[in-house]
């Protein structure tokens, strides 16, 4: 049974008030006044996404915050709005618009708002390595199966193989469909942290048996027998604001503040992983916290912008991050007020501006992966 989908559009009377303008941090109050204008006047035909990294200012426009699975789901079930803006970064645009329906236009806000971790895995390089593979394995037995975090062409690759998306909360289900398919191992693009912390933590899955396959060298690196042995090979990429949590951040932070817990996100490098307490996506990161008795104390590894949020949120925890320094998704902190109010002045206008539209070629192979990513999660509840 499909989830009824409920927004929240903001009522007219509300747009303007006081409350608004003390929530527009930087912004000056002129642009969130227009914005509550303009969201009110296109309310019929503009729906707002924001992910949960994006800044405070974004978020109190968005009609739907999420996770990157969350947003995507929601986007494919939502028909009655004939613009979707996404106040996110490009690969999650893009899935919106392969999950849209085809009478929908996404719209990113900025359009230099990439992600340097996507950027990891270029699709020639995705088409040799797996030529080079085929010729010491059999690449038929190979379930190729991407993080959301990549270009739609290597989305298509992974549905045209056989393969399927992922995201920070349904990796383990995805892995453990491809070997219940007759797969006897998975090609993982492009966030190698995520890839080993699931294989390892969650499925239990030997080191031995994980490789990490470094594109930049023949063979990824790696030995013909190493390649017939391992069970997960894992794509050299991974997330330049996770890096930042160090193995030492820890027990840096438990030394400091005792009894407190340490929770981060799976592309975070394994040996920050192995030592916090708890492990997952930006979604239930905010649950785990949210949910935490009065007085809990979390050191959090994740991006800067929801972990602040969670700290104004929650007076009643004490809410530190990981890192002794702030780590800020720059790419995400493009969407500003000045670019969400553009797009809808535009589109007020008749204009529609920063439209992304993923080519045919590469839509129809991408949403059968992605498609195959909501069937799973939806069967592993
Ligand atoms: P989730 O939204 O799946 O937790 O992923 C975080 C992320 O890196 C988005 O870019
Ligand atoms: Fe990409 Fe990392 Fe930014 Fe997410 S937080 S969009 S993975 S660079």
């Amino acid at each position: 049974m499909s989830e009824v989908l409920q927004l929240e559009v903001v009522p007219e009377s509300a747009a303007g008030t006081v409350e608004d303008f003390l929530r527009a941090e930087s912004s000056a109050p002129e642009v969130v006044y227009r914005i509550h204008q303009l969201k009110q006047e296109l309310r019929e035909k503009v729906v707002i996404l924001g992910h949960h990294y994006q800044r405070d200012d974004i978020v109190q426009f968005a009609d739907k915050s999420g996770d990157s699975f969350e947003l995507a789901r929601f986007a494919s079930q939502l028909h009655d709005r004939e613009f979707i803006i996404f106040c996110g970064v490009h690969f999650m645009a893009e899935t919106a618009d392969v999950l849209s329906a085809p009478h929908q236009k996404v719209i990113l806000p900025d359009l230099k708002a990439g992600c340097s971790m996507s950027d990891m895995a270029r699709p020639e390089q995705v088409f040799d390595a797996w030529d080079e593979l085929g010729e010491v394995i059999d690449t038929s037995k190979v379930c190729p199966v991407t993080y959301m975090n990549s270009s739609a062409a290597i989305k298509a690759f992974c549905g045209e193989h056989g393969g399927a998306v992922s995201t920070s909360s349904n990796n383990k289900a995805v892995f453990e469909w491809a070997f219940a398919q007759g797969f006897e191992k998975v090609l993982f693009f492009p966030d190698q942290h995520l890839g080993r912390n699931t294989a390892y933590f969650q499925m239990g899955i030997p080191l031995e048996e994980i490789k990490l396959y470094d594109q930049t060298k023949p063979l990824g690196g790696l030995t013909p027998d190493e390649l017939r042995a391992a069970k997960i090979l894992l794509w050299r990429g991974h997330c330049s604001v996770h890096q930042h949590f160090q193995p030492s951040h820890p027990a840096i932070m438990r030394a400091l503040y005792p009894g407190i817990q340490v929770i981060v996100h799976p592309e975070c490098m394994f040996e920050v992983v192995r030592q916090a307490d708890k492990v997952g996506s930006t979604s239930y990161i905010m649950k785990t916290v949210e949910q935490a008795p009065h007085g809990s104390k979390w050191a959090i590894g994740t991006e800067h912008h929801l972990v602040n949020r969670l700290k104004q949120e929650h007076p009643e925890q004490f809410i530190t991050t990981l890192a002794p320094y702030a780590c800020e998704c720059a790419t995400m902190f493009r969407i500003t007020p000045e670019s969400l109010l553009d797009i809808l002045e535009n589109l007020k206008g008749g204009r529609i501006k920063n439209q992304i539209s993923v080519p045919d070629t590469e839509k129809r192979w991408a949403k059968v992966a992605l498609e195959r990513m909501l069937e799973i999660t939806k069967r592993a509840g």
